[in-house]
């Protein structure tokens, strides 16, 4: 469940993120992107430019909601129909589910 940390107003909101199939969730602050929560857990999801352009970390979000730091990630609007997103430049807006598998 999303909580607000203590604290000052400045503290970030920390979402839940499920990485499937890890059973347990990890800490996925709305300040940081999802690639580097998962890195900072220890997981390293696939990536390369890590701005939003190379498409090399795209994975579908099973649930959730996200919204970009960017102007246009680089995704069709078929892909986002679809509930593809770019991890390296998506920040969390809720709890999510992601896969994290090919
Ligand atoms: S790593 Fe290039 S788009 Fe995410």
């Amino acid at each position: 469940m999303s909580r607000n940390a203590h604290g000052p107003s400045t503290t970030p909101l920390i979402h839940q993120l499920w990485l499937q199939p890890h059973a347990q969730p990890i800490t996925a602050p709305a300040d940081q992107s999802l690639l580097r929560s998962a890195q900072a857990a220890g997981i390293e999801l696939l990536s390369s430019c890590r701005n939003g352009t190379c498409r090399a970390c795209l994975r579908r979000l099973i649930s959730g909601r996200v919204s970009y730091r960017i102007e246009w990630p680089g995704l069709s609007a078929q892909e986002k129909g679809e509930g593809y997103i770019l991890p390296c430049v998506a920040h969390p807006d809720s709890d999510l589910v992601l896969e994290a598998q090919d």
